[in-house]
């Protein structure tokens, strides 16, 4: 049965990326027997323009009926002034909690040809292949109570990092599922020297992890696995992590792969159910330009037909074409290195669909 994709373009440079995507998703449509309907859907600051709202109701309605939702990138200097439950950000934080995605996976993978654009020596990140696993619909960035008030005459803000045991516990089985298929290891990022939240985080990863006895569990403060990921990353598998905790180390573990414009997403509900993003922003610095690089949309949509589609042999078609594409030369600017062939967005995305034949 055709399975829908609902496709949200966003804002920045979110559009041309995404045109790339549905060029690859046609391709495989018409080439490799894919059975996928595509929609389209506002939003972000492109919804903000339209209807007032970052995330209209139609918008939510077609993700909720839709089989996965492939999303480019929100927000940009424009909207910025905009009363704070209006942003585009919150657009994207309202989808992610509506479909209840709770689960995060952002894969920080090294094409090797790619060792040389890593900030770090290519000797400590040759190899890398590592997971993060991110809480994504709970802990500081949903936590009530939240706000900016007066108290004693002046203003305050704040915020709460809040976990039920259920919240931990659904989120530390998905990360011990993912590492049995991997190294079977896991690493525990809290900040439990400080936070109680994090105390229970602790105790319950500990008592989740019991029931799987082949896998190795660790527990790092956060300040310490921050530290790990730049001066030693290859010690790790899976890592899994909050809400805030998450957000903060996988812009960390991008870089070591060369470029954030490599990483892809997935966040993943309890039943299959998936959006899927790259990690970056929309980049406004560069948008219209089409500077872009595609390869985290791409590898987005490989993600997409992995989980949604359960079509590995799809999916690994799409990566190898990627590697295939670096292979002979092909890169954006952000990963351009001497001797290499520099591509616009368009060019990049034309490759990725030649090279899917092979
Ligand atoms: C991410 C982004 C988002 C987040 C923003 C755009 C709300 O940084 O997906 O990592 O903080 O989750
Ligand atoms: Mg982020």
């Amino acid at each position: 049965m055709s399975k829908t994709v609902l496709i949200l373009p966003g804002d920045g440079i979110g559009p041309e990326i995404t045109a790339e995507a549905i060029k690859l998703l046609e391709a495989l449509r018409r080439d490799h027997g894919l059975d996928i309907t595509l929609e389209q859907g506002l939003l972000g600051g492109a919804a903000i323009e339209a209807t007032g709202e970052p995330l209209p109701a139609e918008t939510l309605a077609k993700a909720q009926a839709a089989d996965a939702v492939l999303m480019g990138a929100v927000g940009g200097p424009q909207w910025e002034a905009i009363e704070r439950s209006r942003r585009p950000e919150r657009g994207l934080l309202a989808l992610r909690s509506g479909l209840g995605l709770f689960a995060n996976l952002r894969p920080a993978l090294l094409y090797p040809q790619l060792a040389e654009a890593s900030s770090l020596r290519t000797d400590l990140v040759a190899g890398l292949d590592m997971l993060i696993v991110r809480e994504l619909t709970g802990g500081i960035y949903f936590g009530q109570p939240r706000g900016i008030e007066i108290r004693d005459g002046q203003r305050v803000g704040f915020n709460t990092m809040v976990y039920s045991e259920a919240e931990i516990e659904r989120i530390m089985r998905v990360a011990c599922e993912l590492a049995m298929k991997r190294q079977r290891r896991v690493c525990s990022v809290d900040k439990a020297n400080v936070l109680e939240v994090s105390e229970l985080w602790r105790e319950v990863a500990n008592r989740v992890a019991a029931d799987y006895p082949e896998i190795e569990l660790s527990h790092l403060y956060v300040d310490n696995a921050a530290m790990q990921l730049v001066r030693a990353p290859k010690q790790f598998d899976v890592m899994v992590t909050g809400n805030l905790f998450g957000d903060v180390l996988s812009d960390c573990a991008a870089m070591l792969t060369g470029s954030i414009g490599m990483l892809p997403s997935a966040s993943l509900d309890a039943h299959g159910k998936g959006l899927y993003e790259p990690i970056h922003g929309s980049a406004p610095d560069i948008a219209g330009q089409g500077k872009a690089n595609p390869l985290a949309m791409l590898l987005s949509v490989a993600m997409l037909l992995r989980y949604t589609f359960a079509d590995k042999a799809l999916a690994d078609r799409v990566e190898r074409a990627v590697g295939r594409v670096l292979d002979q030369g092909w890169r954006t600017a952000d990963i351009l290195s001497p001797g290499m062939r520099l591509a616009d967005t368009i060019t990049m995305g034309d490759a990725v669909v030649a090279a899917l034949a092979d």
